[in-house]
C-alpha cells in the first residue's frame, strides 16, 4: 500500500479545511436565511453558535484525526475504542448522501454559469430554472460536477486538494470583494444593507425556540463538522502546530465569507425591487437570476457569482469525496483513482433521485440536516468527552502555549454544552422530519 500522505504546509491544511467549510452554504443559504429570520438579530445568534457550539466541536474532530492518523473509520480502532468506529462510519454516510445531493446543486450552478453567458435565464428566470434543476439536463450536470470532483481528489492530497484549494480560496474572496464592492454602487445597496443588517428582536424573540437550533443546524453545516470530514483532513496533519489555532482560523474565514456573501446577495436582489422570500434554495436561485437578468451588467455580474458559487461548491465536495476515499485506500490495496473514481460514480447514481425531483432532494437534506448531522456530532462529543477524554484533553494542547485550563475547559464544554445544544437541535430536527412525512401536523413539542 501506497505511503500514506501528508499536507505540505500547515497553511495548506488550513486552506483545505476553509474550503471544505465554504460553500453553496455560506454564499447560497446563509444570505437567505438570515434574511428571512429576523436579519442581524438571527446574524447574532448564528455568530454565538459558530463561534461557541462550532469552534470547540471542530476541535473534537481535529483530535480524533491527527491523534490517529488515520481515516474516520479506522482512527476509532487506532486509538484503542473499535466499537466506536461505528460513529465515525455513520460521520462516512452521511458524508457520501450529502454529496449525492449537493453534487445536483452543483450541477445547477455548472447550467447558471452557462446561462449567464447565453442570457438564457434573463427572460425567465422560474422557467430556467425549471429547465435546469429536474431531468436530463440535472443529472448531466450533476455527472459534470462529480466528474470535476473526482478529478481532483484523484490526484491525492497535495497534487490535488491541496493545489486546487490554494488557488481556490483566493479566487473566491477576491471575486466576492470585488462583487461586494460593485454591490455598493447598485442603487438597492441601502435597502438591501438595511434588510441584511437591521435588527428585528421581536421577530427573535418570538420565534427563539426555532431559531436557536436552525442557527446551531447551520453552523455545524457551513463548518463541515458532522460528516466525518475534519477527522479525514486532520488525519494527514503530520505536524504538530496548534489545533485551537488553525481551528479558529478556519471558523473565522468561514464567517467573513459568509458574511461577505450577504453583502453580494442583497444589493442586487434590492436593485430590482426584489423583496427576498424565505421559499428555500429553488427560490434564491429564481430570484437573483432574475435580478442579475434585471441589472444593468447582470450577465457579467452573474456570471461572476456563479463561478465563485462554482468554486466554492467544488472546494466543498472534494472533501465529502475524500472522506470515504480514505477509508478504503487507508484499508485496501486499490489505487486512490480507481476508489475515487468507483465511489464518486455510486455516490453520483445515489444522486440522481434528487436530480429528477426537487422534493426527492429536499428529503435528502433534511434527513442529513434534522437527523443524520446531530446524531454524528452527538456521538463525537460523547466519545471526546467522557470516552477518551484522556488522550483528547491531551491532543487538544498538543503544539499550543495553552495552559492546561483550556483543555480542561474545552473538555467540559464537549461534555456538556454541545451535547445540550446539538440534542435539543435532534428533538426539533426529528420533529421536522415527522412534520415532513406527514406522521406529525405541526411543531408540536415547541408549538
Ligand atoms: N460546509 C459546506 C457548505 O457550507 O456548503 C457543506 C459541507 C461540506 C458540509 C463538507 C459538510 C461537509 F463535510
Amino acid at each position: 500500500m501506497a505511503e500514506r500522505e501528508t499536507w505540505t504546509t500547515r497553511i495548506g491544511f488550513i486552506f483545505a479545511a476553509v474550503g471544505s467549510a465554504v460553500g453553496l452554504g455560506n454564499i447560497w443559504s446563509f444570505p437567505f436565511q438570515t434574511g428571512s429570520n429576523g436579519g442581524a438579530a438571527f446574524l447574532l445568534v448564528y455568530l454565538l453558535a459558530v463561534f461557541l457550539i462550532g469552534f470547540p466541536a471542530m476541535l473534537m474532530e481535529f483530535v480524533i484525526g491527527r491523534r490517529s492518523s488515520m481515516n474516520p473509520i479506522s482512527a476509532f480502532g487506532e486509538l484503542g475504542y473499535g466499537n466506536w468506529s461505528i460513529a465515525g462510519a455513520l460521520g462516512v454516510f452521511t458524508a457520501a448522501v450529502t454529496l449525492a445531493f449537493y453534487s445536483v446543486v452543483g450541477g445547477w450552478v455548472i447550467s447558471y454559469i452557462g446561462g449567464s453567458l447565453t442570457g438564457a435565464y434573463f427572460g425567465n428566470a422560474g422557467a430556467f430554472f425549471g429547465a435546469v434543476s429536474v431531468g436530463s439536463t440535472s443529472v448531466l450536470t450533476h455527472a459534470i460536477f462529480m466528474a470535476i470532483t473526482i478529478g481532483i481528489v484523484a490526484f491525492g492530497i497535495q497534487n490535488g486538494i491541496e493545489k486546487a484549494t490554494k488557488v481556490m480560496i483566493p479566487a473566491i474572496i477576491v471575486l466576492l470583494l470585488g462583487l461586494a464592492a460593485w454591490g455598493f454602487t447598485l442603487d438597492g445597496a441601502a435597502a438591501g444593507y438595511e434588510y441584511y443588517l437591521s435588527p428585528d428582536f421581536g421577530y427573535l424573540a418570538a420565534n427563539f425556540a426555532s431559531i436557536v437550533p436552525a442557527a446551531v443546524g447551520q453552523a455545524f453545516f457551513t463548518l463541515s463538522l458532522g460528516f466525518s470530514v475534519m477527522i479525514a483532513y486532520a488525519s494527514y496533519l503530520g505536524r504538530d502546530d496548534s489545533l485551537p489555532a488553525d481551528g479558529g482560523a478556519i471558523v473565522v474565514v468561514n464567517t467573513l465569507v459568509a458574511l461577505l456573501a450577504g453583502f453580494v446577495v442583497f444589493p442586487v436582489l434590492f436593485a430590482i425591487g426584489a423583496e427576498p422570500g424565505s421559499g428555500g434554495l429553488g427560490a434564491a436561485f429564481v430570484s437573483l437570476a432574475g435580478a442579475f437578468g434585471q441589472i444593468p451588467g447582470g450577465s457579467v455580474l452573474g456570471f461572476a457569482f456563479f463561478v465563485i458559487l462554482l468554486l466554492a461548491a467544488l472546494s466543498s465536495s472534494i472533501s465529502l469525496l475524500e472522506t470515504p476515499t480514505s477509508y478504503v485506500v487507508d484499508n485496501y490495496d486499490y489505487s486512490r483513482k480507481q476508489v475515487a473514481t468507483a465511489l464518486g460514480g455510486i455516490i453520483w447514481v445515489a444522486g440522481i433521485p434528487t436530480a429528477l425531483s426537487t422534493n426527492t432532494l429536499g428529503w435528502y437534506n433534511a434527513v442529513v440536516f434534522n437527523l443524520l448531522l446531530p446524531v454524528v456530532v452527538l456521538l463525537f462529543a460523547v466519545f471526546v468527552g467522557w470516552v477518551a477524554s484522556d488522550l483528547s484533553a491531551d491532543e487538544v494542547g498538543r503544539g499550543t502555549s495553552l495552559d492546561a485550563g483550556f483543555a480542561t475547559t474545552w473538555l467540559w464544554w464537549v461534555r456538556i454544552v454541545i451535547p445540550v445544544a446539538i440534542g435539543l437541535t435532534l428533538v426539533l430536527g426529528i420533529q421536522s422530519l415527522l412534520v415532513r412525512a406527514g406522521v406529525l401536523e405541526a411543531a408540536v413539542i415547541l408549538g
